[in-house]
């Protein structure tokens, strides 16, 4: 990766989980090698990157313009970068990444070749897997679903009677914060929060970050006095289709949406969950339900992504042959391990996922 891309990447970081329907997106302006301007999309409707970088150039002729994502040439909500960058008469752009959004896709790029401007694109593997969940929401209409999962050393993920567990230690959680942080929308169920009353906030060092919540829960039963709901950016309660007009009465005047997927044997069939949310806008999910949920979309493969935290802590509540029967790795490639003083994180990925790149 070239430094300045690096950078540029840097800069997309920052907004990842924040720009939906939106990519997020970085770029870097340099003159003789130094970057003399920089920026990201802060949000859907807002300027995008490049505008953010070129911002107080009057003439950038000689410069280049390094950018994660090739530059857009449509009109959405603003206009098209393409036609701000020959304004400025910048003499290069190099972009990262492919858009694979075919009003984008190839187009941009060509814009700026006919203009005389010279385009390179260098291909990266970092930057490719930044946009994993983008390409694949636009690609495949579907929301990229992650699963966490926190067990002890005997395979438990609450206490003895059920009650909430305390299981992960402080690196597993500060992961945990930063994968909140970067997906658009978090999920988790109606049993976890009658259990649990999670907050289900971002805590990044003293900020504390709302995000939409998506609530699995089938009878729209869900308390309103539940912290979740009063932490929510706004909340997405999703149940049996044949149950949306309770629920439309139940959440009544709250934030939010009321959605409804086909249910059979009184689970919710959640193989439309990623549809559905995509729908929405959101292109990344990050889940934190208990086992059955989490059981259903693993054995299934309706998630691509899974997240261990092995814990070193004993709970007495144990239950290897269901975490064993699982068999994640028929299914998922271990793509990474952290191992913690507290806890071992396992990130798996979808194999067939990778067979579709
Ligand atoms: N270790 C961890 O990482 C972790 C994380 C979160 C929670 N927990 C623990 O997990 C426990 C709760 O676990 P749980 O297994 O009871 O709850 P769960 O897996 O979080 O969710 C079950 C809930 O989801 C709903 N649901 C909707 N569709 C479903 C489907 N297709 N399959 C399964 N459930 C579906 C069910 O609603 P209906 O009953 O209305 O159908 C039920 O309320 C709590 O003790 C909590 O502390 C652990």
């Amino acid at each position: 990766m070239t430094g300045f891309i690096k950078e540029a990447l840097a800069e997309a970081r920052k907004r990842k989980g924040y720009t939906y329907p939106n990519p997020a997106v970085g770029a870097v302006l340099v003159a003789n090698q130094q970057v003399v301007g920089r920026g990201m999309h802060w949000a859907a409707g807002q300027p995008h990157a490049e505008v953010e970088a070129l911002r107080g150039v009057r003439e950038a002729a000689g410069t280049t313009l390094f950018v994660t994502l090739e530059p857009c040439c449509h009109f959405g909500k603003t206009p098209p970068c393409t036609d701000l960058i020959q304004e400025k008469k910048i003499s290069r752009v190099v972009y990262a990444h492919a858009d694979p959004n075919p009003q984008v896709s190839g187009k941009g790029a060509q814009i700026l070749r006919d203009a005389g401007i010279e385009v390179s694109y260098i291909q990266d593997p970092e930057v490719d897997d930044f946009y994993r969940s983008y390409d694949f929401w636009t690609r495949h209409q579907r929301t990229w679903l992650t699963a966490k999962l926190a067990l002890t050393k005997d395979f438990g993920t609450s206490g003895e009677s059920g009650e909430r567990l305390f299981i992960s230690g402080p690196e597993a959680n500060a992961y945990t914060h930063r994968r909140r942080s970067e997906a658009d929308v978090l999920i988790t169920s109606e049993s976890t929060i009658r259990i649990d009353n999670p907050l289900f906030t971002v805590r990044l060092g003293k900020q504390v970050i709302k995000k939409p919540i998506c609530i699995l829960d089938r009878e729209f039963r869900c308390a309103l006095d539940s912290d979740i709901i009063k932490n929510a950016l706004q909340t997405i309660w999703v149940g049996d289709h044949n149950r949306i007009e309770t629920g439309k009465q139940r959440f009544l005047g709250l934030k939010g949406q009321v959605l409804g997927l086909e249910s059979s044997k009184n689970l919710l069939r959640l193989e439309g969950l990623s549809s559905l949310l995509a729908q929405q806008g959101f292109h990344e999910a990050w889940i934190e339900c208990g086992p059955r949920v989490f059981t259903e979309l693993v054995k299934n493969q309706w998630v691509q992504e899974v997240v261990l935290y092995l814990s070193k802590k004993i709970a007495g509540s144990g239950g290897r042959l269901y975490f064993e029967s699982l068999s994640i790795e028929n299914h998922y490639r271990l793509l990474n391990v952290q191992e913690t003083d507290s806890d071992r994180i396992e990130v798996w990925r979808l194999k067939r996922v990778f067979q579709d790149e």
